[in-house]
């Protein structure tokens, strides 16, 4: 059964920023997820690289590239759009990062999960 989770205030995720959960759902184990705010719309994926299925980043809550205009992984350098979680350079091009619902509403970023 699906549910939304809150995840934090709108607020907690400014213009062009990136950050990092850990969903405790129905699912056995826990969900990695990252969130980026890009034009005022949050975009939320599993925080999952397809390369090697391993988590995107070395430092909490940094998902982004130097100039914060695609997601990146710190792990071989692949390169993702926020938008659609295309990867456009790196290892894994070509293949998308696993996009999960958003909704911002009350003040608040939620998320559905599992
Ligand atoms: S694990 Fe992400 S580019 Fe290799």
């Amino acid at each position: 059964m699906q549910s939304w989770q809150t995840l934090c205030f709108s607020n907690e995720l400014p213009e062009s920023e990136s950050r990092g959960f850990t969903l405790n759902g129905e699912e056995a184990s826990p969900l990695a997820v990252v969130v980026v705010r890009k034009k005022g719309q949050v975009y939320a994926y599993r925080n999952l690289c397809p390369h090697a299925f391993i988590p995107l980043e070395w430092v909490p809550n940094e998902f982004l590239s130097f100039d914060k205009s695609l997601i990146q992984c710190a792990n071989h350098g692949a390169l993702f759009t926020i938008e659609e979680g295309l990867c456009v350079s790196g290892p894994c091009s070509g293949q998308s990062l696993i996009r999960l619902e958003t909704e911002e509403t009350g003040g608040k970023i939620r998320i559905r999960s599992a």
